[in-house]
């Protein structure tokens, strides 16, 4: 079955994807891994595309974000948990948009709060905790990242809707 002709929300998407078992677990042993990780997905994404990263306090979330930052072109080091700032932009080409959205109540308007004039068509966006957000991401252009503790240093990390056939290797 074609992932793309099912998608027609992100929970149908999500059940297809599950169904296809098309996501790609990896194990990352350490924070270098998980930035790794991050590295090598930032280095396939495109402008439009939405990194929706799940997972709890401490699972990797700002650590593979690191990773994803810097295959932009970004220095790492320049990229925090945005918890405080709920929204970073970056002036990369295409530009980079940091959301957390660990501060924001379940359930609150996200719209009201400018989210989605944050996240454009022209830009490669990251969420964390989109587990918030998830009843109204509903793009095609999402990838979802979960990422699971599963010791002090060892991290699961499943990366879902990234596809060879509609990426070239930039
Ligand atoms: N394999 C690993 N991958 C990612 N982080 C790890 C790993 N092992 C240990 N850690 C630690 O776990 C913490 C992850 O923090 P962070 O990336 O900020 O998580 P989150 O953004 O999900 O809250 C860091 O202190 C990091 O050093
Ligand atoms: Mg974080």
């Amino acid at each position: 079955m074609q992932e793309d002709r099912v998608a027609s929300s992100a929970y149908d998407r999500r059940k297809a994807l599950d169904k296809e078992h098309s996501g790609t677990q990896h194990i990352s042993r350490s924070p270098e891994e998980t930035g790794e990780i991050g590295f090598r997905l930032g280095k396939r994404l495109k402008a439009g595309d939405i990194v929706c990263l799940f997972g709890d306090l401490g699972a990797g979330k700002t650590t593979l974000t690191k990773g994803i930052a810097k295959a932009l072109g970004i220095d790492e080091r320049d990229v925090m948990s945005a918890s405080f700032t709920f929204i970073t932009e970056y002036d990369t080409n295409p530009p980079f948009v940091h959301i957390d959205l660990y501060r924001i109540e379940n359930g609150a308007d996200l719209a009201e709060l400018g989210l989605w004039s944050h996240i454009r068509g022209d830009s490669i966006s990251v969420i964390e905790w989109a587990e918030k957000a998830e009843a109204e991401l509903s793009s095609e252009n999402i990838i979802r990242v979960s990422l699971k503790y599963k010791s002090r240093d060892m991290r699961e990390v499943i990366i879902e809707g990234i596809h060879e056939k509609d990426r070239d290797n930039r």
